[in-house]
């Protein structure tokens, strides 16, 4: 992986980045010494490096029994527990893997969302397939999570019966706590510890994470490899202009400190329109806190070119791009010649398509930042598990820095509970009693 920043640092006035290298340093020792704020949840700094391969063996023993026994296998999850997942077996499956006989089970996900029709329309699939589900809940009481397995499971039963789903549910929860570790111990589930001092959004390399790519079919070990290799390249000892987080947490800061209030993450390959909504969600959850912080946004391009590229270009200059951009597909396709040449495309014949590309991605970035938009790019040599092994680890540990940097906690989510204590007081949960009162007068007055 190689990040280029001169793009954007030339926005900044000149030794601008420079400037954070003892704040940085600062962060990066908080970390390592545990210090810093949120020091309870700092579990995913030298995470890469302890993962055993026994372990990796255990998380792909119980792939395997999912893989020959299910055509399809749920994971029921949100925010930290869906979206690393979702991410990684988005960018390694095929585009068109939905539409392909395949020997492994289809990956399905569901608990991220509350709507009567997505469940309705999967339960109406799943009653044709023999299906299992990986339960993913840190808490084990996260409400969209809980409602959906409460119906996977019945479901599973039913149709499965329960010693078959007993083989078919895997539960990935903390060690002691929460309703979804009490119904694994009761109903004998194999069962994942999520380590206590690794938040949601930082556990995708635990088998939050690995166990549902490893039912997918992809390569775990090599995805930890990737990770363990940029936990070097990044360690506290590699210097400030050589180590690519503390580069990109501190220009990404001092492009805030100039005005630049929003980061768009920048594809331009379908396969990684998850990978942003993973980053959106690491950076956003992380750092949005106290009034503070970058608004992490994602474009797909070139598609959102043909929309969202006209305020790029045009809007208000208060962004910067952050452009993941892959050096090689895994496919060769030219563009054919055609005698008639119709659309006038003969000047490309003979050419690869990733040409064409790569072309729009440079044309991009020189009409952005002639535009005003700062570009940092961040270059990878294919799409692959190692790849984005690397590209997990530098984004977490880039994101724990600059957390430190604006001076938040960036392991918590405070903010998060009160759309959920309003949502308990409507629907009358016990224990909300008062709120649910003073809910109600709220809503009658308005
Ligand atoms: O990053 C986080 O901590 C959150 O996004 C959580 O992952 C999310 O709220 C789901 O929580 P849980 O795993 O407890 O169900």
């Amino acid at each position: 992986m190689i990040i280029e920043l001169n793009k954007a640092a030339s926005f900044l006035p000149e030794g601008a980045v420079k400037q954070y290298e003892n704040r940085v340093s600062d962060a990066q020792k908080a970390l390592e010494e545990g210090t810093c704020k949120g020091n309870d949840y700092i579990g995913w700094l030298h995470l890469p490096s302890s993962i055993t391969p026994d372990f990796i063996d255990e998380i792909q023993q119980t792939a395997k029994v999912l893989q020959e026994n299910c055509d399809a296998v749920v994971i029921a999850g949100i925010g930290g527990s869906y979206l690393g997942a979702k991410a990684v077996i988005a960018a390694l499956d095929d585009n068109f893997s939905w539409l392909k006989p395949s020997d492994k089970p289809r990956i399905l996900f569901a608990g991220n969302n509350i709507s009567e029709d997505y469940l309705t329309e999967l339960i109406s699939y799943l009653k044709t397939v023999r299906f299992g589900v990986i339960n993913i809940s840190k808490s084990g009481t996260t409400t969209e999570t809980a409602l959906t397995f409460r119906l996977l499971r019945k479901l599973c039963e039913d149709q499965r019966g329960k010693d078959m789903a007993r083989k078919v549910i895997v539960a990935v929860t903390d060690a002691s706590k929460g309703a979804a570790r009490t119904t694994a111990d009761k109903e004998g589930y194999k069962s994942f510890v999520i380590p206590d001092n690794v938040g949601g959004r930082f556990s995708v390399l635990t088998p939050v994470g690995l166990l549902p790519i490893a039912v997918a079919g992809f390569d775990i070990a090599d995805l930890v490899r990737g990770a363990q290799d940029m936990e070097r390249q990044c360690d506290i000892n590699v210097p400030f202009d050589q180590n690519p987080c503390a580069q990109y947490a501190a220009i990404r800061n001092a492009l805030y400190a100039s005005g630049k209030k929003v980061e768009i993450l920048v594809n331009y390959q379908p396969k990684l329109h998850f990978m942003a909504e993973w980053w959106k969600q690491l950076y956003g959850e992380s750092e949005g806190k106290d009034g503070k912080a970058i608004f992490p946004a994602s474009v797909d391009f070139s598609t959102d070119l043909h929309s969202m590229g006209q305020w790029i270009q045009d809007g208000e200059r208060i962004i910067f791009e952050t452009v993941i951009s892959v050096d090689a597909p895994e496919s060769n396709l030219t563009v054919p010649a055609d005698d008639e040449n119709l659309d006038g495309l003969n000047f490309l014949a003979g050419r690869r398509i990733d040409e064409v590309n790569h072309m729009a991605e440079l044309g991009t970035q020189l009409a952005h930042v002639d535009g005003g938009v700062p570009n940092i790019r961040i270059a990878i040599p294919r799409l692959d598990a190692y790849n984005l092994g690397q590209l997990i680890y530098f984004f977490e540990k880039g994101c724990g820095i600059s957390g430190q940097l604006i001076d938040v906690n960036p392991f918590n989510q405070p903010g998060v509970e009160a759309y959920k204590k309003n949502m308990f007081a409507l629907l009358d949960k016990p224990g909300y009693e008062a709120e649910s009162k003073a809910i109600k007068a709220r809503l009658e007055q308005a």
